[in-house]
């Protein structure tokens, strides 16, 4: 897998070369960060906006959470940037990372998975790294059949073996690019895979069906509806707090549709409303659509809020499904 990592590496902006010096333990931090849930093609705008913007982490440390919050806008699940925040501003305070794994884990959003990450590829630690790629290539390698979640007991004890104790975070990187280059989920390219040859899923021909997955619930079906509210070239725009679904992110009014049962109602604004269309947004536990409901009155809503200007609604820091909605709007004037 090394031989292999040194000639196919992907190149990608938070990398040291293969085999050579360690990165710079905050660019590995902010990527792993970043990557969780996320694919590599989203990311990669986000984090050279984000090390330009912060070039160090006593940089990011010192930034407004709500900048922050806005910069984050359109990678997903919110709660990352704020725990990116809260654990640049603890690394500042100790002036630098924790090195091992469990110093890592104690740190703000860093689970187990991230905490190996940095400590194999930051520190160049013995740690075993399992992702989703890293998961599906040794569930492969191994044969392992029984379905996940169960079978990750077996996929850990198989990556525990393999993982070599010099070089543990090019390895698990090698891992991860195998997996996204040629132990694919859907087309495995077994012809060029460096490890065919050792590969129990080759060789019993069922490498494409590996990992076995337990059947998923379906998501619930969600409704709700948002509100634009436009005067004078501003729309009204509020700040969700901070805690539940799309925390402290900017966002159009809604009626509380993330309020389980019965939402908290329309806004309090009288008037002419007129359906706009709706749009979909597929969260980890919901799928949600959400009619846009355009203000055709002058009153000034009386919850917190503030006016922002058409011309600079792209720096709002609006989540996908509010610029989504923003966008149906517009498109409507
Ligand atoms: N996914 C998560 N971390 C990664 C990394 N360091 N390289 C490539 N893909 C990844």
């Amino acid at each position: 897998m090394l031989h292999w990592y040194d000639a196919h590496a992907r190149d990608l902006p938070w990398r040291a070369q293969p085999g050579s010096s360690l990165p710079d333990p905050y660019h590995v931090w902010l990527s792993e960060v970043m990557l969780q849930q996320t694919t590599v093609a989203a990311v990669k705008p986000y984090f050279d906006k984000f090390v330009r913007r912060w070039p160090d982490i006593e940089a990011l440390a010192r930034a407004e959470e709500a900048e922050v919050m806005a910069a984050w806008a359109g990678l997903g699940y919110y709660s990352r940037a704020r725990n990116l925040l809260k654990c640049a501003k603890e690394v500042a305070k100790r002036s630098g990372f924790p090195q091992t794994e469990a110093g890592l884990r104690e740190l703000p959003g860093i689970g187990p998975y991230t905490a190996a990450a940095i400590a194999a590829i930051a520190f160049g630690k013995r740690a075993v790294v399992i992702d989703a790629n890293v998961e599906r290539v040794v569930a492969r390698l191994s044969a392992i059949r029984d379905p996940l979640p169960g079978a990750r007991k077996k996929i850990g004890k198989y990556a525990e073996k393999i993982t070599p104790h010099d070089r543990a975070g090019d390895f698990a990187q090698a891992m991860m690019d195998l997996g996204a280059t040629i132990c694919t989920a859907r087309q495995p390219r077994c012809q060029l895979c460096p490890l065919s040859e050792h590969c129990a899923g080759y060789r019993g021909g069922d490498a494409a069906s590996l990992p076995v997955k337990a059947q998923k619930k379906s998501r619930p079906e969600r409704r709700g509806k948002a509100f634009w509210i436009e005067n004078d070239g501003s729309v009204w725009l509020v700040t969700r707090p901070s805690r539940g679904m799309l925390g402290g992110m900017r966002a159009l009014p809604d009626d509380g549709w993330s309020a389980q049962a019965d939402g908290s109602g329309d806004t309090a604004l009288a008037g002419e409303w007129s359906h706009l269309g709706s749009v979909r947004h597929v969260f980890t536990h919901a799928t949600l659509t959400l009619d846009i409901m355009r203000y055709g009155g002058s009153a000034t809503p009386v919850e917190e809020g503030e006016w922002w200007s058409l011309e600079e609604l792209d720096k709002a820091g609006l989540p996908s499904l509010f610029a989504k909605a923003a966008r149906l709007a517009l498109a409507d004037r």
